[in-house]
């Protein structure tokens, strides 16, 4: 899978260590990041990067990662046609791809250790979206952005 990465000044460490388990898995990753603690990118700009990415087709999915996953999922998910989820533990990992047919998987640098991490994406990226009846309540919230 084509992989969009993006993170603030805080997630640079994280960042390199999930690229690096990513392309080992075998995946593609293109990172829209800052690539130094010392260069700061705010996490909205990360956030616009790889959802624009995503939604030109430039990449499939995307892992998004803050301090705390929190506000670079809330900025994510100001894109229109953009779903992101931020993720603590592999349970929700997994449900945000399953049920919720999510685009991007955010995590928090300060919340969630490496080998934590690398779980989680590693199920986020292997889940299928169930679709049947999670369908109906996806498409509500895209409806949802024409409404308010
Ligand atoms: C930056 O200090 C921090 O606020 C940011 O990385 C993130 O946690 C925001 O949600």
């Amino acid at each position: 899978m084509k992989i969009g990465f993006g993170n603030d000044h805080t997630g640079v460490e994280l960042k390199n260590a999930l690229l690096d388990h990513l392309k080992k898995a075998g995946h593609t990753c293109v990172d829209f990041g800052t690539k130094s603690a010392g260069e700061p990118l705010d996490y909205p700009e990360a956030a616009l990067r790889v959802s624009r990415a995503i939604k030109a087709g430039e990449v499939e999915k995307g892992v998004l990662i803050c301090g705390t996953g929190i506000g670079i999922s809330m900025a994510a998910n100001k894109v229109r046609g953009i779903r992101a989820a931020a993720c603590s533990e592999p349970y929700s990992a997994k449900m945000a791809a399953m049920h919720n047919d999510a685009h991007i998987i955010a995590l928090g640098a300060r919340v969630v250790g490496e080998e934590l991490a690398k779980m989680m994406v590693d199920i986020f990226f292997s889940t299928p979206y169930e679709g049947g009846r999670h369908a109906g309540r996806v498409q509500r919230m895209a409806d949802m952005e024409e409404m308010e």
